[in-house]
């Protein structure tokens, strides 16, 4: 009978949380579009509808001071990783910038659009315009520093290894190797099947490269080719970009091959 009871509230618990989700980004989207223009410089506005919409779709998984400590946080990963950051410590996961810089205005903007697959809804709803109000709060009250606005890592776009091929996977099977990616991810790309620990100490898995959709930093070639090459911060996944210097368009050779470890 008690396990029925734990069973039941479990339930009711869960389908309340699936209601709020549904119902906070599109109730910071109604509140956004009905505001009315104030006299305020424009930063000031951008500042203050950023922390409208932080107040209402953010704060309860990343915390009223943006610690990762809202209330909803324990749902999340409570005693390992993926749980929300702390945004004041300032390490990212998601950058286009060389490991250890913080991100770009522009890459906070990339992860609150298109979210992280089972772990935060995509914002996409509020528009560009919301989307740089949000960020910017996050900076201004949070990160509390200026943010860079360029980056070293070198995005090789030119067309060549860059159209997948099995040729290009077939050396990005090589590159796998060679680069030690199997310590972490195994030899089959599914994981070693050992936990590491992230910087909160917190246990975290690494990737199962057999499934992309999975991918935090998203799925495109070129998320994954500046996962390889920025890394994740905060976490055991390293910047491959020293590895990969001077020769940065064999990086899209591994790329393919992640790629094409998910078509199995
Ligand atoms: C349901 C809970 C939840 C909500 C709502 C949520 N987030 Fe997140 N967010 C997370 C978690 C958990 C992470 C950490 C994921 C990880 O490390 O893989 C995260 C990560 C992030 C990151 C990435 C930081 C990095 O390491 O690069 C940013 C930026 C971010 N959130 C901004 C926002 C903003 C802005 C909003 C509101 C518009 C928001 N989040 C709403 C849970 C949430
Ligand atoms: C020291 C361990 C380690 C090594 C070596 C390593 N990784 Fe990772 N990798 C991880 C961990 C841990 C994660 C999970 C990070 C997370 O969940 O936030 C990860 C995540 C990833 C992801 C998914 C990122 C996302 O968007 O969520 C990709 C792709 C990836 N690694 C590719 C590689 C490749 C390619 C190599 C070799 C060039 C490599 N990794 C080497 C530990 C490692």
């Amino acid at each position: 009978m008690a396990r029925q009871k734990l069973k039941m509230s479990l339930i009711l618990m869960a389908i309340l949380w699936t209601v709020v989700m549904m119902a906070v980004p599109t109730s910071a989207t109604l509140f956004y579009h009905g505001h009315e223009a104030s006299n305020l410089p424009e930063q000031e506005v951008d500042i203050q509808m950023g922390k409208t919409i932080y107040s209402m779709s953010c704060i309860h998984c990343h915390g009223v001071q943006g610690k990762g400590d809202g209330g909803a946080s324990i749902f999340i990963g409570p005693y390992s990783h993926p749980r929300s950051n702390d945004f004041t410590a300032g390490v990212f996961k998601f950058r286009s910038t060389e490991s250890g810089h913080l991100p770009m205005l522009a890459d906070l903007i990339r992860t609150i659009r298109e979210g992280i697959p089972g772990i935060m809804p995509s914002f996409r709803n509020l528009g560009e315009e919301g989307l740089l109000q949000v960020a910017s709060y996050l900076r201004e009250a949070f990160i509390q520093r200026e943010l860079p606005t360029k980056t070293t890592i070198k995005y090789v776009d030119h067309v060549g290894p860059y159209t997948y091929s099995i040729e290009s996977a077939q050396r990005g099977k090589n590159l796998y190797r060679e680069m030690g990616c199997p310590t972490c991810h195994g030899d089959n790309g599914k994981g070693s099947g050992e936990p590491l620990l992230d910087i909160r100490n917190l246990p975290i898995m690494p990737a199962d490269l057999t499934r992309p959709e999975t991918f935090g930093n998203g799925i495109p070639h070129e998320d994954i080719y500046r996962t390889i090459m920025t890394g994740l911060d905060g976490t055991p996944m390293p910047s491959y970009s020293d590895a990969f210097q001077g020769r940065e368009e064999s990086a899209w050779d591994l790329v393919h091959y992640i790629l094409s470890l998910g078509e199995r």
